[in-house]
């Protein structure tokens, strides 16, 4: 059938994801893909006795259509803790709650992007960003990264060159390569976006999840209205409610909030009601506290496993926190290749391909650690590493 769809349609692909789904069905297989949070963080209990509590005493009113902004004590829990934890002030009615921060990001893009437009983003990069920008029919031109964050002299020569609208960035235990800016890198970069006038889109969902030192100062903190915060609940505490965030200047507020009220009219109320009241009758920190020790160790297990099984020819990317160990196979090896032979041996994680723009057989890797135990995490790294020996 000749559909006639719109060219933004056909410019986005399923991303590997949907490749890698095919085969968790089998509970046999190891996973270190996706970037789903352990199933036995979800405050399970806390959350039920929310969930009563929001019907027992708000009862019909949660159920109603509700204002596009979101949930008001859901937004002042997340500007006071901004105030708390970072010293930012962000008032509640500059943060738009988004279903999931993915959703802010497709609705940035709409507000912003025109096809031909220029977007920078740091190579590699989170994969969904990059589906997302893609389908606004942009070009998207990538900034290198180094151990303590983005190259800045590429970032230079890249926005003399480009002359991007938007930069997308994740400084904190980005998503795949786990790397976190400096503190001066921080600056360094709002210092030369503030000089070339480039709006920065920062991503932050991992800031959170820190095992050691402590929640690092947002680059957004030192760009004010050039900038746009998004932040998420879904790697904290569950990604199915859906529940992100982003912060904006009030101008571009407007233009979201506008988008969103296109979009869906707003995400749902009663899940935000449900987590705001979970918030207030909990402690928020002794939970992430809890997480936190949780993944440290987890990933703590899976550095051991790789430093007793992989080649010393296989690079680790140094991180301290979030949910993912990046890789990088020796020059000229293919991480696709090797993700169709660990299929086989029943272990799966997402090849580098899809956290490029245009790469292919990418030699890079990522491992998530979030949602195995102990023995499946050794055992699978065992079986990479054998794999990765038998073709060196
Ligand atoms: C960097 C980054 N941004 C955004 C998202 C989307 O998260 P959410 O569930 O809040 O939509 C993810 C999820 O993996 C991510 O890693």
């Amino acid at each position: 059938m000749d559909y006639r769809f719109a060219r933004r349609a056909t410019l986005t692909q399923d991303s590997f994801i949907t490749e890698i789904f095919k085969y968790l069905q089998d509970k046999e297989v190891i996973s270190f893909s996706g970037g789903f949070p352990n199933p036995l963080t979800f405050p399970l209990t806390e959350l039920q006795v929310s969930a009563q509590k929001v019907f027992l005493n708000e009862g019909s009113s949660v159920l109603q259509y509700a204002t596009t902004n979101g949930d008001l004590d859901l937004r002042r829990f997340i500007s006071e803790r901004y105030h708390v934890r970072q010293s930012i002030e962000i008032p509640a009615d500059q943060i738009l709650i988004t279903s999931g921060s993915q959703q802010a990001l497709d609705y940035i893009g709409k507000v912003f992007l025109e096809p031909g437009d220029t977007i920078l983003i740091e190579e590699p990069s989170y994969l969904g960003a990059i589906q997302t920008f893609t389908s606004y029919e942009v070009d998207i031109q990538t900034v290198k990264l180094e151990e303590d964050g983005i190259d800045l002299i590429d970032l230079e020569a890249k926005i003399i060159h480009h002359n991007p609208k938007l930069i997308y960035l994740i400084p904190s235990f980005q998503n795949p390569s786990g790397i976190s800016y400096s503190q001066d890198k921080r600056k360094a970069v709002a210092k030369m976006l503030d000089k070339h006038n480039v709006i920065l889109i920062e991503d932050d969902p991992y800031n959170e999840l820190y095992y050691k030192g402590s929640v690092q100062q947002p680059i957004s903190s030192y760009l004010k209205d050039k900038s746009l915060l998004l932040g998420s609940f879904s790697k904290t505490i569950s990604p199915g409610m859906r529940v992100g965030w982003v912060c904006a200047s009030i101008e571009v507020y407007k233009k979201l909030f506008t988008a969103k009220e296109a979009s869906d009219l707003h995400s749902s109320s009663l899940d935000q009601r449900i987590l705001v009241n979970y918030l207030i009758d909990n402690d928020y920190d002794e939970h992430l506290n809890a997480l936190r020790t949780r993944y440290a160790l987890q990933h703590q297990i899976m550095l051991d496993a790789i430093a007793r099984y992989f080649p010393k020819e296989v690079k680790v990317y140094p991180s301290s926190g979030g949910m993912f160990v990046w890789l990088e196979l020796p020059e000229g090896m293919s991480s696709v290749k090797l993700f169709y032979e660990a299929v086989k041996d029943k272990v799966v994680f997402v090849p580098g391909d899809p956290f490029y723009v245009n790469k292919k057989h990418a030699n890079s890797l990522r491992l998530s650690f979030a949602n195995e135990t102990a023995e499946r995490i050794t055992e699978g790294i065992r079986r990479l590493g054998n794999l990765i020996q038998q073709s060196i």
